[in-house]
């Protein structure tokens, strides 16, 4: 018996990552689809304007797109919510009792919502208690990072474990899926790299800190570092690609930095969670990789890629980390948070 769960936002960009991912998930099935009134009441297959790689599950193409209100015939929901409406559909969903996983940025910094990373800060799952006792309800709400935020954490939480990070620089690439559909208009973008994603520099600067904060009795203390984020849309399809340099508290070699990557794990390895994968850091030693082209779909889109590891004239360290911006960076993300959920007994 699968669990049955609902999309929030199914016809998204970020929705159809779900239905796809979760076609044939061994815990988890998708019964309920809901978007805006423009979809609604129609059927997924003929409300969608479907682009993934694969074709529509049978299973979802004839279920009826249903509004976003918290009437859905199920216990879970994903949300690839629209942030203009993702704030208070989520809050709603959650106060009728569903458990919501959320991919907007509505209620990442809230004291009181875990923003989480399997691999790095589960035990920031201790906040649902808090959240369900301030808000009053049985359901709650859990969040994954903004797209570039993950690789950037991922890639930087071994390392403040191991070193203890100071100072972050970091400059994004980061692809047009990362805009929705029909997102970026191709006028703009074709041949070009615009140099401003609004609010995305700010994310980054402040979801990091909470990833790699610590859990203190009912908040979060945010990491005690600076981050300096620039983010530009560049003209790939899928993967953010980043240049981060870093300073750190203790001194440290390009190969102990690489090791680190290469010894990273967490929860989700350990519990063998189904889209965990294998290794979530990946170290490549080619000069020239990670390239979105040959590497964004490596590990199924589940791991991050690093390489260019090398010292930096300004800070310490230098290197490129990559991501797969709608798997790893969206949906993948929220279904890996559900999976340590089931796992440690909060769906129960
Ligand atoms: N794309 C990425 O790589 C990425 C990564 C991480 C996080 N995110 C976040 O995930 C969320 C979804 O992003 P996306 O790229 O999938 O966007 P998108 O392609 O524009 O999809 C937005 C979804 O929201 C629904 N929606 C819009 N207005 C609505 C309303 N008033 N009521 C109910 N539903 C409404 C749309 O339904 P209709 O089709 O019916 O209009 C659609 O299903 C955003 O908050 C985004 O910031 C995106």
């Amino acid at each position: 018996m699968r669990i049955p769960v609902g999309v929030l936002g199914a016809t998204g960009a970020v929705g159809q990552k779900f239905i796809k991912l979760l076609e044939s998930h061994p815990w988890l099935e998708v019964t309920q689809v809901a978007a805006s009134e423009r979809s609604a009441g129609k059927h997924y297959a003929d409300a969608v304007s479907w682009k993934q790689n694969t074709p529509i599950p049978e299973t979802v193409r004839d279920l009826e797109v249903r509004p976003c209100t918290p009437h859905l015939d199920c216990k879970i929901v994903f949300s690839g919510l629209d942030a203009s409406v993702a704030g208070e559909v989520e809050e709603n969903f959650a106060r009728a009792g569903y458990v919501v996983l959320s991919n907007s940025r509505n209620h990442r910094m809230d004291a009181d919502v875990p923003l989480v990373i399997p691999e790095l800060n589960h035990d920031h799952l201790g906040l649902i208690p808090v959240q369900r006792r301030r808000r009053d309800g049985h359901g709650y709400i859990i969040t994954n990072s903004n797209c570039s935020t993950m690789f950037l954490a991922m890639a930087l939480g071994p390392l403040h474990r191991a070193f203890t990070v100071e100072k972050v620089f970091v400059t994004t690439m980061q692809a047009i899926s990362g805009a929705g559909y029909p997102g970026v208009p191709s006028l703009d973008i074709l041949g070009n790299v615009i140099p401003f994603i609004g609010g995305e520099e700010e994310k980054m600067e402040i979801e990091t800190r909470k990833i790699l904060g610590r859990l203190n009795g009912e908040s979060i203390q945010l990491a005690d570092f600076a981050v300096s984020a620039q983010c530009n849309r560049v003209a790939v399809e899928d993967g953010h690609t980043e240049s981060v340099s870093v300073k750190f508290a203790r001194k440290t070699t390009v190969e102990e930095i690489a090791e680190t990557f290469r010894g990273f794990s967490g929860p989700p390895q350990r519990l063998r969670l189904p889209s965990a994968p294998e290794h979530p850091l990946i170290v490549m030693p080619e000069k020239d990789r990670p390239q979105p082209r040959f590497d964004v779909n490596h590990s199924g889109g589940m791991a991050a890629l690093v390489g260019r590891i090398r010292p930096c004239s300004v800070l310490d360290f230098k290197f490129t980390v990559l991501g797969h911006n709608t798997i790893r960076g969206a949906a993948g993300a929220s279904i890996l948070n559900a999976e340590l959920l089931k796992a440690q007994g909060f769906l129960d």
